[in-house]
């Protein structure tokens, strides 16, 4: 689904040179749940944000669902991430002006969708996300929970293959972050891929696969469960 090649970051201001991402490679695989974890200035939302198509990367590949990005222009770019990438930022980037459907349907409008077909997968995301009663509500009239949700039925809204999340529970409490967390593994079990950042190692320990990110690489791609060896796993946990 996602594999990059030796990617690399360099962000140039006109003093210095940040090399966000140095020599990053990662897989993961069609309908995984994959953590990423590491210090703060590690490179996880630069990679997020590259991975989403929201960022160009200087060097290296990557390729999603086997379309090579790297030649691609702005418009070719921002076609593949309408069709097949969700996002959901680190804090929530809800509109305040909007209300909860307006706010869902601010990615449909790129799409090209009519307007029946917007209006069935506003209501049927905010119904998955537990919120289908709130739709003419303000963000400012939510919890911070609530408002996190509006953010993951806005993500899902456009069906998409790929979800990617930067701290989506970084703002809540550990009540709401653990209700976040379990609508995310149902999104998965319906066959979402997820890509998930996080600092909460109890977070992180739920999903399939902890991938580990230091100074710009990775340094524990983890271990699919798939590949596990399962007497191993037992002798160890005994
Ligand atoms: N637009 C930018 N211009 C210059 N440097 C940047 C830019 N964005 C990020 N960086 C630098 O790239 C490095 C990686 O930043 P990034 O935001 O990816 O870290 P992070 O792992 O997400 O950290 P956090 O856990 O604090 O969110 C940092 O040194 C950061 O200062
Ligand atoms: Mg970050």
């Amino acid at each position: 689904m996602l594999v990059m090649t030796h990617l690399q970051k360099v962000y140039r201001t006109h003093l210095i040179e940040t090399h966000a991402l140095r020599d990053f490679s990662i897989h993961v695989g069609e309908g995984e749940f994959v953590a990423v974890t590491g210090p703060s200035g590690s490179g996880k939302t630069t990679f997020l944000n590259i991975a989403g198509l929201l960022e160009e990367f200087t060097g290296g590949e990557y390729k999603l669902d086997g379309v090579d990005v790297g030649g691609m222009n702005d418009a070719e770019r921002s076609r593949l991430r309408n069709e097949k990438i969700g996002f959901i930022f680190q804090g929530f980037n809800l509109i305040p002006d909007l209300n909860l459907f307006d706010n869902v349907d601010v990615p449909l409008r790129y799409r090209g969708f009519d307007a029946a077909e917007r209006k069935r997968r506003i209501e049927e995301s905010l119904t998955r996300v537990g919120l289908a009663s709130r739709m003419k509500h303000y963000p400012s009239e939510l919890s911070g929970g609530q408002q996190q949700r509006v953010a993951i039925a806005r993500a899902l809204a456009g069906s998409p293959r790929l979800l990617l999340a930067d701290e989506p529970t970084g703002n809540l409490d550990s009540l709401m972050a653990r209700g976040v967390m379990e609508l995310l593994e149902e999104i998965n079990r319906q066959g979402t891929t997820i890509v998930m950042v996080t600092h909460d190692p109890e977070l992180a320990a739920r999903a399939q696969r902890n991938v580990h990110v230091m100074d710009g690489q990775v340094t524990d791609l983890g271990e699919a469960p798939r590949f596990r060896k399962t007497p191993h796993a037992a002798a160890a946990t005994a």
